[in-house]
């Protein structure tokens, strides 16, 4: 049945029981919405997109179990038994010792950072997430990326962009000493390279080698089942384990996680960090109260809780996970046909525009990928969101652009919200942009905030 069932199409494996009309509004007032919102799509009402695919962070339908769930939250401030739930979920399906409930993902990022990262240390890590390395700033610490370099070359095929090149690894530790290293900052499925996987043989071999040098692994897990299907389509000895096996190897090889409940767990709000070091546990549970709120909520409701812990399982389901990554191939195989460049090989959560290659008449300054996501939004009414310059954001020192290799438009799938109908919407109107790609022209900041500027920053034409 498995084998007969993999050769043919996938469908997904739900079917649906509460819709939520979605409308599109006529070109003239997407013109003018875009305009007020000063180009950026983080900046549009949500009433005025048709199909969004700026994120899949919080944006996932919950399941009717799930729904059931929300009925039993147990809203004590204290020991609620949801938390409880949550925690045994934790434990039985990603296996670290303590939990620190957080409010979503970057709350954790942050307890974390505080923790352990020192003034003038360096965190080594698969490539840059935004809130991540500004936390790691915000702390004192230096991020280092020390990724692969095919991982920043968005033609290259390798089939795991996000395995860590051991030399560079070793190189720093060499250089800075290990002491001045309190983590490796280690992302499954890595987000800013276009969801790109990390092989399981890579990841033993970094614990190997911080192993020798005594040094921790962070794990920021919040794509972790996506990774894990990658790893059983890729790697030869993983083909028959099941994706919940393959989940529990990847955490058992870290020392501690942070995790935005947001994206493979299914909820629309919600985080944690887990570590399996009871000092620095309870350190974290200690801070939690000041930032999030009491140990046993940090932030989330109740019901919350219980939605996430039902979510984790849901999460490792082999159907769910081959729908979910499947339908994302969907997408990006439509618009490889297109002849679109596009970030390959296709990522977990998203196709990735290669906007650098598509407008190639805009310099970097000129922020391509920015442009090319506002050319969309006014095309059909689909946002998406830039990953280029603009969330590269300044270097802390200098005050320069950071110019990252990569400059691209993220479509971002949400977890079950959406059919292959759209998907061949949003192909459509992708290939319309490109085919007058020559129109699209340049922007230039208009106001900059200081902090993940991509979020709030609005731009003018040039
Ligand atoms: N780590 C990764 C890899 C993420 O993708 C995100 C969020 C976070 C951490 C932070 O978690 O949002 O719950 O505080 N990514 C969202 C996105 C915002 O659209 O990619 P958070």
């Amino acid at each position: 049945m498995e084998t007969e069932q993999r050769e043919r199409s996938w469908a997904e494996p739900y079917k649906i029981k509460m819709v939520e009309p979605v409308r599109m509004i006529s070109r003239e007032e997407r013109q003018k919405a875009i305009e007020e919102a000063g180009y950026n799509t983080f900046l549009l009402r949500s009433r005025d997109v048709y199909i969004d695919l700026l994120t899949d962070s919080g944006t996932s339908a919950m399941s009717d179990r799930q729904w059931a769930g929300m009925m039993m939250g147990d809203e004590a401030y204290a020991g609620s038994e949801n938390f409880y739930h949550l925690e045994d979920a934790i434990h039985d399906y990603y296996g670290y010792e303590h939990v620190v409930p957080t409010h979503q993902g970057r709350g954790a990022e942050h307890i974390i950072s505080q923790l352990m990262i020192n003034e003038g240390d360096f965190i080594p890590g698969n490539m840059y997430f935004t809130t991540t390395k500004l936390h790691q700033e915000l702390a004192g610490g230096t991020f280092v990326d020390v990724i692969i370099d095919e991982a920043h070359d968005p033609e290259n095929e390798h089939p795991f962009k996000a395995n860590v090149d051991l030399n560079k690894l070793e190189d720093l530790i060499k250089e800075k000493g290990a002491d001045r290293i309190p983590y490796v900052s280690i992302a499954t499925s890595v987000n800013m390279a276009g969801g790109q996987p990390i092989s399981m043989a890579n990841l033993k071999e970094v614990r190997a080698l911080t192993n020798e040098y005594g040094i921790p692994i962070i794990h920021d897990m919040t794509r972790v089942a996506e990774n894990a299907y990658f790893i059983k389509q890729r790697e030869e000895e993983y083909a028959d384990t099941s994706i919940r096996d393959i989940v529990y190897e990847i955490c058992s090889l870290t020392d501690g996680a942070t995790m935005s409940a947001k994206k493979d767990a299914l909820v629309n709000v919600g985080g944690f960090l887990a570590l399996n070091d009871e000092e620095l546990f309870r350190e974290a549970q200690n801070m939690v109260v000041v930032y999030e709120g009491l140990h046993t909520y940090g932030g989330m409701s109740g019901r919350d809780m219980e939605a996430l812990a039902i979510g984790i399982t849901e999460s490792v389901d082999e159907d769910h996970i081959r729908a979910r990554v499947g339908q994302v191939q969907y997408l990006g195989n439509k618009l490889i046909e297109m002849d679109v460049p596009v970030v390959r090989p296709i990522g977990s959560h998203g196709v990735f525009l290669n906007a650098k290659k598509i407008l190639p008449q805009l310099t970097q300054d000129q922020l391509p990928a920015q442009s090319l996501a506002a050319a969309l939004y006014v095309d059909s009414g689909v946002r998406s969101m830039e990953r280029g310059v603009v969330s590269a954001g300044r270097n802390p020192e200098t005050g320069e652009h950071n110019y990252p290799e990569l400059e691209l438009v993220r479509l971002t799938i949400p977890r079950r919200a959406y059919t292959q109908a759209h998907m061949d919407v949003v192909a459509e109107s992708v290939e319309a942009v490109y085919q007058n790609r020559e129109s699209v022209s340049g922007l230039a900041f208009d106001y900059e905030p200081e902090y993940l500027r991509f979020f709030q920053s609005q731009f003018k034409k040039v």
